[in-house]
C-alpha cells in the first residue's frame, strides 16, 4: 500500500454516498482544474509558488535556514515564533507532530489577550529567549502588538537573537530589519501564508525545534511528483478534492477532520486554515471543523452519532503510532483489562493496537450512523511522511477550490473584521467611529 508513498486514503466507507464510479465521472473537472492550476491561469495564479515544493527556495537560502536556526539553538533556551495565521500554524502543526522538545518553541501573536500575554512573559522568565517574527503584510496587528510586547526579551542581543520572516521589500517589518540589522528571510510574494509552510516561514522555526527539514521537502516533492496523475483512482489527493465536494453537492456542509494522536492537533488547525480560507467564500465551501479522539469521542461523539446528519468525517491513522508501551497486567483485575494485558500476540497488548482498534471502531460505527467517512492513513509519523501530507492537503485543497468555482488563493473576507476594528481604534486614514457596544442590548439577571 505504501511502495510509492507513505499516505493513502481509505474510502469504503464513503459508500454508498461516494463510489469510485461517482469519483471517475468528474475525471474531466478534474482535468480541468489541474490544467488552470499548473498553467497559472486559474483565479489567484499569482499565489501557486508552493506547487513545486523544491523550488520554494534556492540551496543558499536553505543553507542559510539551518545555518542560522542552528545558530538560534545554541545561543537560546526558547524560540519565541510571534505571527498569526499562515505565518505560524504550519510551523506549529510540524512542530508539535515531531519535535522531541515542542516546548522550546513558544507562539505570540495569535490573539491580543493580556492574561495570554502576562502569562507568557512570566513563563519566559529567565530563559535565553530568541525572537522570529513573520508577517508578510508586517501591519497584522496581533503580531505587531506582540513584538512590542516580547521584543525586550531578546533585547540584550537583539542583533543576534531577533530574526525576521516578511516580503522581500515592502512592509514595516522588512523595514525594521534593515534598519535594526536583524537577520531575515523572505517571505515569497508568489505565495500566500496558509501554503507557506515549505518556505522560511515554516522552515526556520521546524530547523529551530531540531526538525530535518530537508526530509520535510523531500516527502512535499515526492507528493508533487505523485500528485501529477489526474486519475483520482491513482491519485488519493484528487480522490480526497473530489469527494469532499461531491459530499457537499448533497448537502454534508460540515467536515469533521479527526486525529487520534493528541500531537497532530495543530495539524488539525492548521488543516481548517487551509481549507476554510480557501473554500469558504462566494456563499460556499465545506465547514472545516475538527476533533480529537477518543477524548471528543466523550463530548462530541454523541453528537457524530446521532446528531442532524449534515456532516462527514476524515480521519487520519497513524500506523506505527511510535513507542511500544503496552496495557500492564495488574493482579486485582478491578478494570477487567487483563484480557488485554494477556493476549498472547504481544502487539494486541500495546496502546497502539488498542488506539487502532479505536479508530476502526469509531469509523465504522459514525458509518453506521450516516456519517460518510474516508481515512488518511499514514504508515509512520516522521518529517518525510508529514511533508508528503502537507501537500497531500495544500494540492487537494488547491484543485478542490477550483473545481468549487472560488478563488483558492484569497483571503477577502478576512479583511472585514481587521477594517472594523481600524475604524474603531481610529488608525490614520479611517474614519473613526465609536464602539457599537453603546448600542448592543443584553438580558440580564
Ligand atoms: O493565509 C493567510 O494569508 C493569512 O492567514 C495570513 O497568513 C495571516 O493573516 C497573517 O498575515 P501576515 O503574514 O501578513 O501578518
Amino acid at each position: 500500500m505504501f511502495e510509492k508513498l507513505p499516505i493513502a486514503l481509505r474510502t469504503d466507507y464513503l459508500r454508498p454516498d461516494v463510489t469510485d464510479e461517482m469519483i471517475s465521472a468528474r475525471r474531466e473537472q478534474i482535468e480541468l482544474a489541474d490544467h488552470l492550476l499548473r498553467s497559472r491561469k486559474c483565479r489567484g495564479a499569482a499565489f501557486t509558488g508552493w506547487l513545486h515544493p523544491d523550488g520554494i527556495l534556492n540551496q543558499e537560502e536553505l543553507v542559510r535556514i539551518v545555518e542560522t536556526a542552528d545558530r538560534l539553538r545554541q545561543e537560546s533556551d526558547v524560540l519565541l515564533l510571534i505571527g498569526i495565521g499562515g505565518s505560524y500554524l504550519g510551523a506549529r502543526a510540524v512542530i508539535e507532530a515531531l519535535a522531541d522538545e515542542p516546548e522550546r518553541v513558544a507562539y505570540a501573536g495569535t490573539n491580543i489577550s493580556a492574561a495570554y500575554h502576562a502569562r507568557l512573559r512570566a513563563k519566559l522568565e529567565g530563559k535565553r529567549v530568541a525572537i522570529n517574527v513573520v508577517s508578510k503584510s508586517g501591519t497584522t496587528i496581533e503580531p505587531a502588538i506582540a513584538l512590542r510586547l516580547m521584543k525586550d526579551l531578546a533585547s540584550y542581543n537583539a542583533e543576534r537573537l531577533i530574526v525576521v520572516t516578511a516580503d522581500a521589500k515592502k512592509g514595516a517589518l522588512r523595514k525594521l530589519a534593515d534598519e535594526e540589522g536583524y537577520e531575515s528571510f523572505v517571505v515569497p510574494s508568489d505565495i500566500g501564508g496558509r501554503y507557506s509552510v515549505l518556505s522560511a516561514v515554516g522552515l526556520l522555526p521546524i530547523a529551530y525545534a531540531g526538525i530535518d527539514i530537508n526530509k520535510l521537502r523531500e516527502g512535499a516533492a515526492r507528493c508533487a511528483e505523485l500528485c501529477r496523475s489526474t486519475d483520482p483512482l491513482s491519485n488519493p489527493a484528487y480522490y480526497y478534492a473530489v469527494a469532499r465536494n461531491l459530499l457537499l453537492e448533497q448537502g454534508l456542509v460540515i467536515e469533521l477532520l479527526a486525529v487520534f494522536e493528541p500531537h497532530l492537533h495543530y495539524l488539525a488547525e492548521w488543516w481548517k486554515q487551509l481549507f476554510g480560507e480557501s473554500h469558504g467564500k462566494e456563499r460556499t465551501g465545506v465547514f472545516p471543523s475538527s476533533a480529537l479522539y477518543t477524548t471528543d469521542l466523550h463530548s462530541l461523539g454523541q453528537y457524530v452519532q446521532e446528531g442532524r446528519r449534515d456532516l462527514f468525517e476524515t480521519f487520519i491513522e497513524i500506523r506505527d503510532g511510535g513507542p511500544a508501551l503496552v496495557v500492564p497486567h495488574q493482579e486485582d483485575d478491578a478494570d477487567q483489562l487483563n484480557f488485554i494485558a494477556d493476549k498472547p500476540n504481544e502487539t494486541e497488548r500495546t496502546l497502539n493496537y488498542v488506539n487502532r482498534v479505536a479508530y476502526e471502531a469509531t469509523a465504522l460505527a459514525h458509518r453506521h450512523g450516516g456519517v460518510p467517512n474516508m481515512t488518511v492513513v499514514v504508515e509512520k509519523l516522521d518529517a518525510y511522511a508529514l511533508g508528503a501530507l502537507l501537500y497531500f492537503f495544500e494540492i487537494a485543497c488547491a484543485v478542490g477550490g477550483i473545481m468549487l468555482g472560488v478563488n483558492p488563493f484569497d483571503q477577502p473576507g478576512v479583511e472585514a473584521y481587521k477594517r472594523n476594528m481600524s475604524e474603531i481604534l481610529g488608525r490614520p486614514g479611517y474614519t473613526q467611529r465609536p464602539l457599537e457596544s453603546g448600542k448592543a442590548r443584553y438580558v440580564t439577571f
